[in-house]
């Protein structure tokens, strides 16, 4: 398998989705509902899934893939080449701020993360990393991730897990925010996640994301040392929705035993 060229392919189509979402802003979205009035889809999102298939299916037929919108193949398992894709990841900042969104696109092999690349369209700052290969933001190299106790650190998470909410105890969270340096929150997970490769924030977390918004990062941060598993501490298996805690190291081995141990998550 030629993965520079795939690679090379990637970061192109990206490049070019990125063209077509900032021509977008002078356009008049069609914005409609998913499953709930605050789950948000526009036009770009279907076109630009759209977009990223037909490439893929032009040039690599055989391939797989996992699209946020549909448009891809319905998967069973990871077997193969896996394409995931969210073409817009934070669609409701998309729509209410022309910004803090981004594309996220993971290439698998046999479920094991190849290539990843998350570009923050609006600020033009493309996040890439290829297995093996380091990770960089744009032509810059991103440093090795350091350790950073609790007391120092800042934590992404939305303010949902930390009010009374079904999925949680979300009595269990107070801890954590409490001792932590501070908390952040940026409504797209695939930012949040570059944020932890490139030092940003120390941690992510959330109780529930589904695997394109997470395949892409997962490479990125685990290219840097960085730690990525459910808040069970267990492998993603990027097929279906799980919970989601990126972090240091050293990090994310004393929140898990010092914080997380007792919930259900
Ligand atoms: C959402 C964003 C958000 C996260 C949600 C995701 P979308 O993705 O990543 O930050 O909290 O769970 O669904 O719908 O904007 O692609
Ligand atoms: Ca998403
Ligand atoms: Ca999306």
């Amino acid at each position: 398998m030629n993965w520079e060229q795939i690679y090379s392919h990637a970061k192109e189509w990206v490049n070019d989705a990125g063209a077509k979402i900032r021509l977008s802003f002078d356009k008049t979205l069609n914005i409609q509902t998913k499953s709930n009035a605050n789950d948000l889809v526009t036009n770009m999102d279907k076109e630009i899934e759209q977009f990223f298939i037909s490439k893929i299916r032009e040039v690599y037929p055989d391939h797989k893939i996992m699209g946020e919108e549909g448009f891809g193949d319905t998967l069973g398992s990871l077997d193969g080449i896996v394409w995931l894709i969210d073409p817009i990841d934070g669609t409701m900042n998309f729509i209410h701020q022309q910004r803090n969104f981004a594309i996220s696109l993971g290439v698998y092999e046999n479920g094991v993360g190849k290539i990843g690349l998350i570009y923050d369209v609006v600020h033009d700052e493309l996040y890439h990393a290829s297995r093996g290969n380091g990770a960089y933001l744009n032509d810059k190299p991103l440093v090795p991730i350091k350790e950073t106790p609790v007391k120092e650190s800042i934590i992404a998470l939305n303010a949902t897990w930390v009010m009374e909410n079904h999925r949680i105890d979300h009595n269990l969270m107070i801890p954590l925010v409490r001792d932590a340096r501070g908390t952040r929150s940026y409504g797209s997970a695939a930012l949040e996640m570059v944020f932890v490769a490139a030092g940003r924030v120390d941690a992510y977390l959330s109780m529930r994301l589904s695997p394109w918004d997470v395949a892409a990062g997962a490479v990125i941060i685990e290219e840097l040392g960085g730690i990525v598993t459910n808040l069970r501490g267990e492998h993603l298996n990027f097929l279906s929705q799980d919970s989601l805690f990126a972090a240091k190291p050293g990090l994310h081995q004393s929140i898990l035993k010092d914080y997380l141990k007792e919930g259900k998550w």
